[in-house]
């Protein structure tokens, strides 16, 4: 058990997990992750985030991407906060 332990370990240490981020706007070189850490920032909205990285300012064919992406990262958001929320609330009562 001990082996297959230290064989996991050196093979996390040979090949850190890479995060692989996908261009959504060609014109501008901005990335989902480009997009969700405008979000995390403090972006609300395509709007918002359109004018902090400039994605769909050019040609405009990314945005139906990019507002996917957004609206996924806000929902991530909003229930990730749902979920912390009802724990802590209940547990300080
Ligand atoms: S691909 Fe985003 S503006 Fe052209």
């Amino acid at each position: 058990m001990t082996i297959i332990l230290i064989l996991f370990s050196i093979a996390d240490i040979k090949q850190p997990q890479r995060v692989v981020h996908m261009y959504v706007c060609l014109c501008q070189g901005v990335t989902d992750g480009h997009i969700r850490d405008a979000i995390y920032e403090g972006c609300c909205s395509y709007g918002e985030v359109r004018t902090a990285t400039g994605v769909g300012t050019q040609c405009g064919k990314c945005a139906c991407v990019a507002k996917q992406v957004v609206r996924e990262t806000l929902s991530d958001l909003q229930s990730a906060q749902a979920s912390l929320a009802y724990p802590a609330a209940y547990a300080s009562a």
